[in-house]
Protein backbone atom coordinates (compact mmCIF):
# COMPACT_ATOMS: atom_id res chain seq x y z
CA UNK A 1 0.00 0.00 0.00
CA UNK A 2 1.32 3.44 -1.02
CA UNK A 3 0.20 5.97 1.50
CA UNK A 4 1.49 10.01 0.76
CA UNK A 5 2.43 11.99 3.76
CA UNK A 6 -0.22 14.51 2.75
CA UNK A 7 -3.06 14.72 0.09
CA UNK A 8 -4.62 18.14 -0.43
CA UNK A 9 -7.04 16.77 -3.67
CA UNK A 10 -8.48 14.60 -1.79
CA UNK A 11 -10.08 17.06 1.02
CA UNK A 12 -10.90 19.20 -2.15
CA UNK A 13 -12.67 16.20 -3.67
CA UNK A 14 -14.45 15.86 -0.61
CA UNK A 15 -16.23 19.52 -0.49
CA UNK A 16 -15.97 19.87 -4.03
CA UNK A 17 -19.43 21.16 -4.18
CA UNK A 18 -19.42 23.46 -1.63
CA UNK A 19 -15.83 25.37 -2.71
CA UNK A 20 -16.57 25.26 -6.48
CA UNK A 21 -19.92 26.94 -5.26
CA UNK A 22 -18.44 29.39 -3.05
CA UNK A 23 -15.80 30.16 -5.79
CA UNK A 24 -18.06 30.79 -8.67
CA UNK A 25 -20.16 33.18 -6.41
CA UNK A 26 -16.90 35.27 -5.98
CA UNK A 27 -16.44 35.09 -9.32
CA UNK A 28 -19.67 36.35 -10.36
CA UNK A 29 -19.79 38.77 -7.81
CA UNK A 30 -16.49 40.73 -9.83
CA UNK A 31 -15.64 41.46 -6.43
CA UNK A 32 -11.67 40.10 -5.44
CA UNK A 33 -10.46 42.16 -2.38
CA UNK A 34 -12.16 43.10 0.44
CA UNK A 35 -15.56 43.82 1.28
CA UNK A 36 -18.59 41.45 2.78
CA UNK A 37 -16.70 38.07 2.32
CA UNK A 38 -13.71 39.02 4.00
CA UNK A 39 -15.06 41.26 6.59
CA UNK A 40 -17.44 37.98 7.25
CA UNK A 41 -15.04 35.34 7.63
CA UNK A 42 -13.27 37.06 9.89
CA UNK A 43 -16.15 38.04 12.43
CA UNK A 44 -16.47 34.01 12.21
CA UNK A 45 -12.82 33.40 12.86
CA UNK A 46 -12.82 35.59 15.60
CA UNK A 47 -15.98 33.87 17.37
CA UNK A 48 -14.22 30.49 16.48
CA UNK A 49 -11.06 31.56 18.48
CA UNK A 50 -13.17 34.01 20.84
CA UNK A 51 -10.97 36.63 20.40
CA UNK A 52 -12.47 40.02 19.91
CA UNK A 53 -10.31 41.19 17.00
CA UNK A 54 -9.89 39.30 13.43
CA UNK A 55 -7.73 41.07 11.12
CA UNK A 56 -7.12 38.78 7.78
CA UNK A 57 -3.93 39.27 6.22
CA UNK A 58 -1.34 37.68 3.30
CA UNK A 59 0.11 35.18 4.81
CA UNK A 60 1.01 33.65 8.15
CA UNK A 61 4.27 35.72 8.41
CA UNK A 62 2.91 38.54 7.21
CA UNK A 63 0.24 38.49 10.22
CA UNK A 64 3.79 37.78 12.83
CA UNK A 65 5.20 41.16 10.66
CA UNK A 66 2.30 43.27 11.03
CA UNK A 67 2.17 42.69 14.87
CA UNK A 68 5.19 43.51 15.53
CA UNK A 69 4.73 46.58 13.05
CA UNK A 70 1.74 47.44 14.91
CA UNK A 71 3.81 47.67 18.38
CA UNK A 72 6.06 49.50 17.00
CA UNK A 73 9.35 47.05 17.57
CA UNK A 74 12.29 47.53 15.35
CA UNK A 75 15.83 48.58 15.10
CA UNK A 76 17.14 47.81 18.38
CA UNK A 77 14.43 46.00 19.78
CA UNK A 78 14.85 41.86 20.95
CA UNK A 79 12.25 39.63 20.53
CA UNK A 80 12.82 35.93 21.70
CA UNK A 81 12.21 33.28 19.25
CA UNK A 82 12.56 29.07 19.65
CA UNK A 83 15.25 27.50 17.86
CA UNK A 84 13.40 24.82 16.46
CA UNK A 85 10.59 26.29 14.57
CA UNK A 86 9.73 27.19 10.75
CA UNK A 87 12.09 30.50 9.68
CA UNK A 88 9.01 33.05 9.66
CA UNK A 89 9.46 33.35 13.35
CA UNK A 90 12.51 34.85 13.20
CA UNK A 91 12.30 36.27 9.79
CA UNK A 92 9.68 38.96 10.44
CA UNK A 93 11.76 39.86 13.52
CA UNK A 94 14.70 40.63 11.46
CA UNK A 95 12.52 42.22 8.34
CA UNK A 96 10.94 45.35 11.17
CA UNK A 97 14.60 45.69 11.97
CA UNK A 98 14.89 43.87 15.38
CA UNK A 99 17.19 41.03 16.41
CA UNK A 100 15.46 37.74 16.70
CA UNK A 101 17.16 35.98 20.03
CA UNK A 102 17.25 31.97 19.83
CA UNK A 103 16.53 30.43 22.72
CA UNK A 104 16.03 26.63 23.26
CA UNK A 105 13.01 24.44 23.49
CA UNK A 106 11.35 21.71 25.83
CA UNK A 107 13.09 18.22 25.35
CA UNK A 108 10.25 16.06 24.40
CA UNK A 109 7.66 18.59 23.90
CA UNK A 110 9.76 20.82 21.42
CA UNK A 111 7.59 24.05 22.19
CA UNK A 112 9.93 27.13 23.71
CA UNK A 113 11.48 26.15 27.16
CA UNK A 114 9.95 29.03 29.71
CA UNK A 115 13.07 29.00 31.79
CA UNK A 116 15.40 30.00 28.89
CA UNK A 117 12.91 32.59 27.34
CA UNK A 118 13.29 34.15 31.31
CA UNK A 119 17.54 33.93 30.71
CA UNK A 120 17.28 35.46 27.55
CA UNK A 121 15.45 39.06 28.82
CA UNK A 122 17.33 42.05 28.71
CA UNK A 123 16.45 45.73 28.82
CA UNK A 124 16.05 45.32 24.83
CA UNK A 125 13.44 43.12 25.25
CA UNK A 126 9.94 43.62 23.77
CA UNK A 127 8.41 40.56 22.75
CA UNK A 128 8.65 36.78 23.02
CA UNK A 129 6.82 34.15 19.85
CA UNK A 130 5.22 31.19 21.69
CA UNK A 131 5.07 28.60 18.86
CA UNK A 132 2.64 25.92 19.24
CA UNK A 133 4.64 23.74 17.06
CA UNK A 134 3.20 20.88 15.81
CA UNK A 135 -0.29 21.77 16.75
CA UNK A 136 0.43 21.66 20.78
CA UNK A 137 0.10 24.41 22.71
CA UNK A 138 2.89 26.19 24.51
CA UNK A 139 3.07 26.52 28.21
CA UNK A 140 1.49 29.95 28.39
CA UNK A 141 0.97 29.83 32.04
CA UNK A 142 4.49 29.92 33.00
CA UNK A 143 5.01 32.36 29.49
CA UNK A 144 2.90 34.71 30.28
CA UNK A 145 3.55 35.21 34.10
CA UNK A 146 7.11 35.68 32.72
CA UNK A 147 6.03 38.07 30.32
CA UNK A 148 3.90 40.22 33.14
CA UNK A 149 6.63 40.45 35.34
CA UNK A 150 9.30 41.88 32.45
CA UNK A 151 6.40 43.81 30.55
CA UNK A 152 6.85 42.18 27.48
CA UNK A 153 4.29 41.19 24.67
CA UNK A 154 3.66 37.50 24.06
CA UNK A 155 3.01 36.57 20.37
CA UNK A 156 1.17 33.27 19.92
CA UNK A 157 2.46 31.37 16.80
CA UNK A 158 -1.13 29.47 15.75
CA UNK A 159 0.48 28.73 12.12
CA UNK A 160 0.13 24.96 12.81
CA UNK A 161 -2.37 25.13 16.03
CA UNK A 162 -5.80 26.40 14.62
CA UNK A 163 -8.35 24.69 17.23
CA UNK A 164 -5.94 24.03 20.36
CA UNK A 165 -6.85 24.62 23.72
CA UNK A 166 -5.12 25.50 26.80
CA UNK A 167 -7.15 25.17 29.82
CA UNK A 168 -10.20 25.22 27.87
CA UNK A 169 -9.87 28.69 25.90
CA UNK A 170 -8.61 28.28 22.09
CA UNK A 171 -5.22 29.32 21.29
CA UNK A 172 -5.09 33.12 19.52
CA UNK A 173 -6.45 34.29 23.02
CA UNK A 174 -3.91 33.16 24.87
CA UNK A 175 -1.48 36.19 24.21
CA UNK A 176 -1.15 39.45 23.32
CA UNK A 177 -1.50 38.96 19.70
CA UNK A 178 -1.23 35.89 17.71
CA UNK A 179 -0.83 34.60 14.17
CA UNK A 180 -2.41 32.36 11.80
CA UNK A 181 -1.33 30.48 8.90
CA UNK A 182 -3.79 29.22 6.06
CA UNK A 183 -0.94 28.43 3.80
CA UNK A 184 -2.48 24.76 1.91
CA UNK A 185 -1.11 22.31 3.97
CA UNK A 186 -2.12 23.83 7.39
CA UNK A 187 -5.19 22.58 9.25
CA UNK A 188 -7.01 25.28 7.60
CA UNK A 189 -5.93 25.91 4.74
CA UNK A 190 -6.45 28.29 1.83
CA UNK A 191 -5.78 27.47 -2.02
CA UNK A 192 -3.27 29.77 -1.84
CA UNK A 193 -1.67 32.16 0.62
CA UNK A 194 -3.34 33.60 3.27
CA UNK A 195 -2.93 35.19 7.38
CA UNK A 196 -4.84 36.41 10.06
CA UNK A 197 -4.28 38.30 13.46
CA UNK A 198 -6.15 37.66 16.60
CA UNK A 199 -6.11 40.22 19.68
CA UNK A 200 -8.01 41.75 21.91
CA UNK A 201 -5.88 44.61 21.85
CA UNK A 202 -8.23 47.41 20.32
CA UNK A 203 -5.10 49.81 19.49
CA UNK A 204 -3.16 46.63 17.66
CA UNK A 205 -6.34 45.63 15.69
CA UNK A 206 -6.54 48.98 14.37
CA UNK A 207 -2.98 49.40 13.90
CA UNK A 208 -2.55 45.88 12.24
CA UNK A 209 -5.33 46.65 10.09
CA UNK A 210 -4.72 49.81 8.75
CA UNK A 211 -0.38 48.50 8.24
CA UNK A 212 -2.41 45.64 6.29
CA UNK A 213 -4.04 47.96 3.70
CA UNK A 214 -1.40 50.83 2.88
CA UNK A 215 -2.68 52.95 5.77
CA UNK A 216 -6.14 53.33 4.38
CA UNK A 217 -8.95 53.08 6.96
CA UNK A 218 -11.26 54.22 3.54
CA UNK A 219 -10.30 55.11 -0.12
CA UNK A 220 -8.24 57.85 -0.72
CA UNK A 221 -7.28 58.17 3.08
CA UNK A 222 -3.77 57.24 3.93
CA UNK A 223 -2.94 57.90 7.60
CA UNK A 224 0.36 55.63 7.89
CA UNK A 225 2.35 54.34 5.13
CA UNK A 226 1.53 50.42 5.13
CA UNK A 227 1.92 47.93 2.93
CA UNK A 228 -0.14 45.32 0.79
CA UNK A 229 -0.99 42.13 2.91
CA UNK A 230 -4.55 41.34 2.09
CA UNK A 231 -6.48 37.80 2.27
CA UNK A 232 -8.22 38.11 -0.95
CA UNK A 233 -12.34 36.89 -1.59
CA UNK A 234 -12.13 33.73 -3.24
CA UNK A 235 -9.48 32.90 -0.37
CA UNK A 236 -11.77 34.18 2.19
CA UNK A 237 -15.03 32.29 0.35
CA UNK A 238 -12.94 28.96 0.73
CA UNK A 239 -11.73 29.34 4.19
CA UNK A 240 -15.21 30.12 5.23
CA UNK A 241 -16.73 26.66 3.84
CA UNK A 242 -13.73 25.07 5.39
CA UNK A 243 -13.92 26.34 9.08
CA UNK A 244 -17.05 24.69 9.54
CA UNK A 245 -15.40 21.81 9.65
CA UNK A 246 -11.84 22.56 11.49
CA UNK A 247 -13.00 20.86 14.20
CA UNK A 248 -14.28 17.81 13.01
CA UNK A 249 -10.74 17.36 11.07
CA UNK A 250 -9.41 17.75 14.25
CA UNK A 251 -10.80 15.44 16.00
CA UNK A 252 -10.21 13.10 13.34
CA UNK A 253 -5.91 13.76 12.98
CA UNK A 254 -6.62 12.99 17.18
CA UNK A 255 -8.08 9.73 16.94
CA UNK A 256 -5.42 8.74 14.28
CA UNK A 257 -2.18 10.07 16.59
CA UNK A 258 -3.50 8.10 19.59
CA UNK A 259 -4.05 5.08 17.12
CA UNK A 260 -0.03 5.36 16.26
CA UNK A 261 0.63 6.22 19.79
CA UNK A 262 -0.58 3.14 21.41
CA UNK A 263 1.30 1.17 18.78
CA UNK A 264 4.74 3.30 19.83
CA UNK A 265 3.90 2.31 23.68
CA UNK A 266 7.19 1.02 25.17
CA UNK A 267 9.06 1.27 22.62
CA UNK A 268 12.26 3.70 22.58
CA UNK A 269 10.85 5.71 19.62
CA UNK A 270 8.65 8.33 21.56
CA UNK A 271 5.16 9.53 20.79
CA UNK A 272 4.21 13.44 20.77
CA UNK A 273 4.50 14.96 24.30
CA UNK A 274 0.94 15.88 25.85
CA UNK A 275 0.86 17.20 29.49
CA UNK A 276 -1.29 19.13 31.21
CA UNK A 277 -4.41 21.07 30.32
CA UNK A 278 -3.50 21.80 26.86
CA UNK A 279 -5.58 19.98 23.53
CA UNK A 280 -2.86 18.90 20.88
CA UNK A 281 -4.01 19.54 17.16
CA UNK A 282 -1.83 17.54 15.45
CA UNK A 283 -0.77 19.41 12.74
CA UNK A 284 2.19 17.50 12.30
CA UNK A 285 2.25 13.99 14.32
CA UNK A 286 5.99 13.95 15.08
CA UNK A 287 8.04 11.09 16.86
CA UNK A 288 11.47 11.13 17.95
CA UNK A 289 13.97 8.39 17.90
CA UNK A 290 17.94 8.11 18.09
CA UNK A 291 17.99 5.76 14.02
CA UNK A 292 15.69 8.56 12.59
CA UNK A 293 16.83 7.69 9.08
CA UNK A 294 16.57 4.18 9.21
CA UNK A 295 13.46 4.18 10.50
CA UNK A 296 12.38 6.56 8.04
CA UNK A 297 13.78 4.65 5.04
CA UNK A 298 11.67 1.29 6.42
CA UNK A 299 8.39 3.30 6.44
CA UNK A 300 9.22 3.97 2.86
CA UNK A 301 10.20 0.74 2.00
CA UNK A 302 6.86 -0.37 3.28
CA UNK A 303 5.08 2.48 1.31
CA UNK A 304 4.66 4.82 4.08
CA UNK A 305 5.59 8.38 3.17
CA UNK A 306 7.15 10.50 6.00
CA UNK A 307 8.82 13.98 6.20
CA UNK A 308 10.82 16.04 8.62
CA UNK A 309 10.25 19.05 10.28
CA UNK A 310 12.79 20.32 10.37
CA UNK A 311 16.03 18.81 9.56
CA UNK A 312 17.77 22.09 10.97
CA UNK A 313 17.21 24.23 13.75
CA UNK A 314 17.20 27.78 13.46
CA UNK A 315 21.07 28.67 14.38
CA UNK A 316 22.09 25.69 11.82
CA UNK A 317 20.22 27.44 9.02
CA UNK A 318 22.97 29.35 6.86
CA UNK A 319 21.14 32.64 6.85
CA UNK A 320 21.80 32.72 10.49
CA UNK A 321 25.43 31.16 10.16
CA UNK A 322 26.55 34.78 10.69
CA UNK A 323 25.31 34.56 14.41
CA UNK A 324 28.38 32.45 15.36
CA UNK A 325 25.65 30.18 17.21
CA UNK A 326 26.58 26.57 18.41
CA UNK A 327 25.18 23.59 18.87
CA UNK A 328 25.87 23.30 22.35
CA UNK A 329 24.00 26.19 23.30
CA UNK A 330 20.57 24.74 21.86
CA UNK A 331 20.98 20.76 22.74
CA UNK A 332 17.37 20.16 22.92
CA UNK A 333 16.76 21.56 19.52
CA UNK A 334 20.10 20.32 18.18
CA UNK A 335 18.74 16.78 18.69
CA UNK A 336 15.69 17.47 17.95
CA UNK A 337 16.41 17.97 14.08
CA UNK A 338 18.34 14.81 13.72
CA UNK A 339 15.48 13.18 15.85
CA UNK A 340 12.36 13.50 14.56
CA UNK A 341 9.90 12.17 11.95
CA UNK A 342 6.30 12.94 11.14
CA UNK A 343 4.11 10.52 10.11
CA UNK A 344 1.32 10.61 7.41
CA UNK A 345 -1.86 11.88 10.15
CA UNK A 346 -3.98 14.46 7.48
CA UNK A 347 -7.52 13.88 7.97
CA UNK A 348 -8.69 12.17 4.92
CA UNK A 349 -6.21 9.38 5.74
CA UNK A 350 -8.82 6.08 5.15
CA UNK A 351 -9.46 4.07 8.08
CA UNK A 352 -7.36 1.04 6.01
CA UNK A 353 -4.62 3.62 5.54
CA UNK A 354 -4.18 4.13 9.21
CA UNK A 355 -4.15 0.31 10.46
CA UNK A 356 -1.93 -0.16 7.89
CA UNK A 357 0.04 2.15 9.40
CA UNK A 358 -0.32 0.82 12.86
CA UNK A 359 0.77 -2.31 11.87
CA UNK A 360 3.42 -1.38 10.08
CA UNK A 361 4.83 0.37 13.28
CA UNK A 362 4.23 -2.64 14.99
CA UNK A 363 6.52 -4.57 12.95
CA UNK A 364 9.03 -2.03 12.80
CA UNK A 365 9.21 -1.86 16.28
CA UNK A 366 9.98 -6.05 16.20
CA UNK A 367 11.96 -5.84 13.29
CA UNK A 368 14.37 -2.96 13.55
CA UNK A 369 14.75 -1.90 16.64
C1 LIG B 1 5.17 27.76 12.75
C2 LIG B 1 4.94 28.56 11.51
N1 LIG B 1 5.01 29.90 11.58
C3 LIG B 1 4.79 30.67 10.51
C4 LIG B 1 4.48 30.12 9.29
C5 LIG B 1 4.34 31.04 8.12
O1 LIG B 1 3.12 30.96 7.49
P1 LIG B 1 3.00 31.38 5.95
O2 LIG B 1 3.58 30.26 5.13
O3 LIG B 1 1.52 31.52 5.75
O4 LIG B 1 3.73 32.65 5.76
C6 LIG B 1 4.37 28.73 9.17
C7 LIG B 1 3.98 28.10 7.91
O5 LIG B 1 4.64 27.82 7.02
C8 LIG B 1 4.63 27.93 10.30
O6 LIG B 1 4.57 26.61 10.24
Amino acid sequence: MKIPFLDVARQYTRLKREIDDAIEQVLSSGWFIGGERVNSFEQKFANYTGSDYCISCGSGTDALELILRGWNIGPADEVIVPDFTWISDAEAVTTVGGKAIFVDVLPGELTIDPEKVKEAITPRTKAVIAVHLYGLPCRMDEIMAIADRYNIKVIEDCAQAPGGTYKGRKVGTLGHAAAFSFYPTKNLGAYGDGGAITTNDTALAEKVRLLANHGQPRRDTHLIEGRNSRLDVIQAAILDVKLKYLDQWNLIRTRTAGKYSDALRNTNIKPPVVTGPRSHVYHMYVVQLSKRDVFQQYLLDAGISTAIHYPKALHQLEAYGHLGLSDDMFPVSSNAAISVLSLPVFPELTDEEIEYVVRTLASVVSNML
